[in-house]
């Protein structure tokens, strides 16, 4: 097995990390260990360190396996290679995303703490705080996270202790200056949380810009199949590691091991598909921006867009992620979803295949009356990696 270096690219990672050939076997993919228990070697004497060829990395914290629910040997390789793409010192791999947000906010807050939010983000991630932990004592503050100005007063204002940041924004494709971000929140004693899911490790490394934290739902374009619901968080800190994997085993929201195997599988693949979703989002973006039956585009990679600058410092490219809304209103977007030949009507986003959405009753029905409620002519588009004609064609002749 060639030892990875600390000069190897994305795309090496992606592939390599966590991956190597099954020492026994020479199995150049890592085995899906279905297994919920394992033979320990007296009382205490479990076995691991190093599992089926999988040497022990800076991303594999496992003294040995006990239990699936604490470490399995298939998690630990998706671990090992989501912590190496995202500059972290570890990863832990769940159920969900939400799943992932969860873990994440149990272990940072307390009740009675403040939480900044983005006032557009993920209805799910809005949910969970305004439906779950609202009752558990947590206050939450909608903030626009694209203006720093305004995120400092709240911070400060709040004493927040974790500032939640997606950017892009779900679904509005906002754009939050990172490095700019975690001053504001360092200088304020919160923890940084940036929800990655949108950019993907290949597009934009949060981390390495002074966030505390990442998360995914890695359902979206790091799994990039549709064929999976999982999520992750990825930290810098090994005591915030601990910490996390400690609540993760203790609440059991661990991903499983085939939900894991097709996440890496996924994975290997994330540098070329999101060339490609780039590529085609950009052509789509710029068709819809001409287009009379258009009214306004949301997409960052356009000169126009007020976070394009700061999208083109942090960001290898602009993403899969297109929303615009319907010169014609509410009816005619609504009307528009239905009428797409490739791009499928249906939730989720970042999967080979394109997909179009109506936000304000779909993925965005939990903020209906919020202040991070969507415009309702918004149409949602995850642009895919078919061929761009098609897919240009297809939203002409569905816009009419
Ligand atoms: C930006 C973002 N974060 C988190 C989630 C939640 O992830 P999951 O559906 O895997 O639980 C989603 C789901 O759509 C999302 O779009």
């Amino acid at each position: 097995m060639a030892e990875l270096s600390s000069s190897d690219g994305f795309e090496t990672l992606a592939i390599h990390a966590g991956q190597d050939p099954d020492q026994m076997t020479g199995a150049v993919v890592p085995a899906i260990y279905q297994v919920s228990t394992y033979k320990q070697d007296g009382v205490g004497g479990v076995r691991g360190g190093q599992h089926a060829g999988v040497t022990s990395g800076p991303g594999r914290w496992v003294e040995g396996y006990e239990y699936s629910r604490t470490a399995n040997p298939t998690r630990g390789a998706l671990e090992e290679c989501l912590a190496a793409l995202e500059g972290g010192v570890r990863a832990l791999a769940f159920a969900s995303g939400m799943a992932a947000e969860d873990c994440l906010i149990r272990t940072v807050c307390r009740p009675g703490d403040h939480v900044l939010i983005p006032h557009d983000a993920y209805g799910g991630t809005y949910r969970l705080f305004d439906k779950v932990f609202a009752a558990w004592g947590l206050a939450y503050h909608p903030v626009p996270v694209s203006d720093p100005d305004a995120v400092r007063v709240a911070a400060e204002q709040y004493g927040a202790t974790l500032m939640w940041v997606e950017t892009p924004t779900n679904p509005l494709l906002s754009i939050a200056d990172i490095s700019v971000l975690a001053q504001i929140a360092h200088s304020a004693g919160a923890t940084l949380a940036v929800d990655n899911t949108f950019a993907s490790p290949y597009l934009q490394q949060p981390l390495s810009l002074g966030a505390d934290v990442v998360v995914h739902s890695t359902t979206k374009y790091i799994g990039g199949h549709s064929d999976v619901v999982g999520g992750a968080i990825v930290v810098p800190d090994a005591d915030l590691a601990a910490r996390l994997a400690f609540m993760q085993n203790a609440t059991g929201s661990a991903g499983g091991p085939f939900d894991a195997w097709l996440t890496l599988r996924g994975v290997k693949t994330l540098s070329v598909r999101m060339d490609r979703h780039c590529e085609n989002a950009m052509a789509v973006a710029a068709m819809l921006s001409g287009h009379p039956k258009v009214a306004e585009v949301y997409y960052p990679g356009l000169a126009e867009h007020p976070g394009h600058e700061v999208a083109a410092k942090q960001m290898r490219g602009f993403g899969g992620m297109v929303s615009f809304r319907h010169a014609g209103g509410e009816a005619a977007a609504i009307e528009m979803c239905g009428r797409t030949r490739l791009f499928t009507l249906g939730e989720s986003l970042g999967g080979v295949e394109s997909l179009i959405e109506y936000p304000a009753s779909m993925t965005h029905a939990s903020v209906a009356g919020s202040p991070l409620a969507v415009p309702p002519d918004l149409v949602r588009l995850s642009v895919g990696i078919e061929n761009r004609d098609d897919l240009i064609e297809d939203l002409r002749a569905a816009l009419g």
